[in-house]
């Protein structure tokens, strides 16, 4: 292909401007890595945007999808049906935490993320609480970017343009904050030992606030990706269960980034022994070799809104895409992968390896936080005075050119590898990490920012 103009693809979540003056492309991925248009390697260090646990290219996936697309490109599943949305419902509904047994296919995870609101709201009309139309989220989630999603969720900058909300919501605060209490506990290994009573003011201001009858669903990422790898504090999610147990409140669990593997379970409910009502799921459900994602809901969720006229549909809602037979073949190949490799246990083989690595990086110039969590670690610098995420920006584009793709939510570093990488690999990524920190810091020292 000759080199395309890049002046027509407006890119998500890109600053245009500058990626244009300075493009950055990647023309194949294989494995741990991606190859750039001038033949460089790049290490993936967030699988992709968190989707690609088994690694890029991975035979089996391909196999299936080039299968599928010879044998039934498109069906919808509006009225009619294809096995391959079957086939992956059912083997979802097997790995899910007991009594989360049903199946709801979308494309994204924001479209999980909308879809579980929708339903939550039809719950509750459904049982004569037509007045439960409040949701819970919590400061600095994020939940994808319909308008559904970015009301629950709390990153300020994906809410500000567009009038904030549309749905009725308020929030829990973040599980996270350098300065707990006024203590430092910056640099924290798996989930901190304190705080679990963060989740009490659900039920001592927000409950308290809105009453329990107005509220119909409370919805978290089990830890905080994309802001930056928060991590709950030990018994946390446990409290917040109890709460919405006790008030007869629906818990969502958005695991799009934590669902098939990434804590070293199926999902992060059963890594951390917390059942909610509904899981979304997306991403590595297919290795992101396409858009898939999905809403688990329990039996008694599904059960009350199955009634009313048996001619007309049970809910209003789906996809043109919902369960695309391309995408249901890929997530259908990824479970085999994740069974064939063992990848749950080797994800929690190397969690301890990755762990000390990152950890080795609390002495790299800027750096005042570091978190993690199974496979998943924020690395935060400080920011530069009156110019925040600029640090964290300057820091990807150089991983980027040492060789490390890398996220940076402010001035956050992320990684989140493969499920394949070994303890070389990972050291391999942490070495880039620290010559980008490395570099930024020279460049604060050099120039003044
Ligand atoms: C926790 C969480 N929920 C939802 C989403 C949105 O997913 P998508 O970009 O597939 O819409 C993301 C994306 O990063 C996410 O991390």
């Amino acid at each position: 292909m000759t080199s395309p103009g890049l002046d027509a693809f407006w890119m998500p979540f890109t600053p245009n401007r500058q990626f244009k003056a300075t493009p950055r492309m990647v023309v194949s991925a294989q494995g741990l890595s991606y190859r750039t248009a001038d033949g460089r390697e790049v290490l993936d260090g967030t699988s992709g945007l968190w989707c690609v646990g088994a690694g890029h290219g991975h035979p089996k996936i391909a196999e299936a999808m080039k299968r599928q697309i010879d044998t039934l490109d498109f069906a919808s599943n509006f009225q009619v049906g294809h096995p391959g949305a079957f086939a992956l419902a059912e083997r979802i509904a097997a790995l899910a935490p007991p009594g989360l047994d049903r199946v709801f296919l979308v494309n994204s995870g924001s479209e999980a993320c909308d879809t579980a609101m929708k339903i939550a709201l039809a719950h509750a009309r459904a049982r004569g609480e037509g007045q439960r139309t409040l949701f819970i989220g919590r400061e600095r989630a994020f939940h994808g970017v319909g308008f559904g999603g970015i009301s629950v969720g709390g990153m300020q900058n994906n809410r500000r343009a567009f009038g904030s909300t549309l749905m009725r919501a308020d929030h829990l605060q973040a599980t996270w904050d350098n300065r707990w209490n006024g203590t430092p506990r910056a640099f924290v290994r798996g989930q901190p030992p304190t705080g679990a009573e963060l989740a009490d003011e659900l039920e001592t201001r927000l409950i308290a606030l809105h009453d329990a009858g107005n509220i119909a669903a409370v919805i978290v990422e089990p830890f905080a990706g994309s802001t930056g790898v928060l991590v709950p504090p030990v018994g946390y999610l446990q409290r917040l269960r109890e709460i919405c147990t006790r008030h007869g409140l629906l818990l969502i669990f958005d695991e799009v980034i934590t669902g098939f593997g990434r804590m070293g379970a199926m999902f992060a409910a059963q890594a951390l022994g917390v059942v909610p009502d509904m899981i979304l799921f997306a991403k590595t459900v297919s290795n992101g070799a396409a858009p898939l994602g999905g809403v688990i809901v329990s039996r008694e969720i599904h059960d009350t809104l199955m009634h009313g006229p048996a001619h007309l549909s049970e809910l209003m809602h789906g996809y043109t895409c919902s369960g695309h037979p391309l995408a249901c073949a890929a997530g259908l190949a990824m479970l085999d992968v994740i069974e064939d490799e063992a990848l749950l246990a080797r994800v929690r083989d190397l969690a301890p390896h990755f762990e000390r690595a990152v950890h080795s990086l609390a002495d790299a110039p800027g750096v005042v936080s570091i978190r993690n969590i199974g496979l998943a670690a924020g690395v935060e610098l400080a920011p530069a005075p009156g110019a925040p995420g600029r640090r964290g920006a300057s820091a990807q584009a150089a991983a980027f050119d040492h060789g490390l793709l890398t996220r940076a939510p402010g001035d956050t570093l992320v990684l989140a590898p493969p499920f394949i990488s070994t303890p070389a690999d990972i050291d391999r990524m942490v070495d880039c990490l620290r010559r980008a920190i490395e570099h930024v810091a020279a460049e604060a020292a050099g120039a003044p920012e």
